[in-house]
């Protein structure tokens, strides 16, 4: 799934998600005092936008350029709260201890020996901040030809690296409040909300 494959998934309909923010983030991210924040995997902005809406300065990035596209273009009323940025996060270096929250969901984030790019996002994690990662709980994700969701990090996997300078508040599944993607049977989401300690 490299940046051909996202772009071709983006240029096959006007809009691929709803235009709505996720509703984990919505749940989990109300309660934050606005700072910094990191939106991994972007996609069309919604969540990058309401955060931004809500007062937040947010990096959102992506690498897709036309979901990147599309959502400065849907940017309207945000200033310069956003920046959008073209970045492949597998690869990437990230400012560490930058970001109040980092805010992930439904980015496929593959298990790698040493886990070089998650570390990289959970050390962009200002002290004091917040990570929010979800995504489709496994049960939900058949394995397929090219595709085993055993190759990709679950909330759980995460809290379980997490060393003690960190504080998980939720680490569970719970039914979604949206309704799955077009094409697809998703009931459950899984979410980690951690904080790392001052
Ligand atoms: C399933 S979509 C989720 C989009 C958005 N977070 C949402 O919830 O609507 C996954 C997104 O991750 C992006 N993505 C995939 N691999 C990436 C990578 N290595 N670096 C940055 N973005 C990536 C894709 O382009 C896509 O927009």
């Amino acid at each position: 799934m490299d940046a051909q494959h996202w772009d071709e998934m983006y240029r096959g309909s006007d809009r691929v998600f709803s235009g709505s923010p996720n509703p984990v983030l919505i749940a989990e991210a109300t309660d934050l005092p606005p700072g910094q924040a990191l939106d991994v995997g972007c996609g069309e902005g919604a969540d990058a936008l309401w955060l931004a809406r809500r007062g937040w300065r947010v990096t959102a990035v992506d690498i897709s350029v036309i979901a990147l596209q599309r959502a400065a273009a849907a940017a309207t009323d945000v200033g310069d709260r956003v920046t959008w940025a073209r970045t492949d996060l597998t690869t990437a270096s990230l400012p560490a201890d930058a970001f109040d929250l980092v805010s992930i969901h439904y980015f496929p984030l593959r298990r790698r020996p040493g886990h070089t790019a998650l570390y990289r996002l959970l050390n962009a994690v200002a002290p004091g901040g917040t990570l929010l990662f979800s995504t489709h709980a496994r049960a939900d994700l058949p394995a397929r030809e090219g595709f085993d969701p055993a190759d990709y990090y679950q909330p759980d996997d995460i809290a379980r690296l997490l060393d003690p300078t960190w504080n998980v508040l939720i680490n569970g599944t719970r039914p979604r409040a949206a309704p799955a993607p077009a094409g697809t049977h998703h009931t459950h989401d899984t979410v980690l909300r951690a904080v790392r300690r001052p």
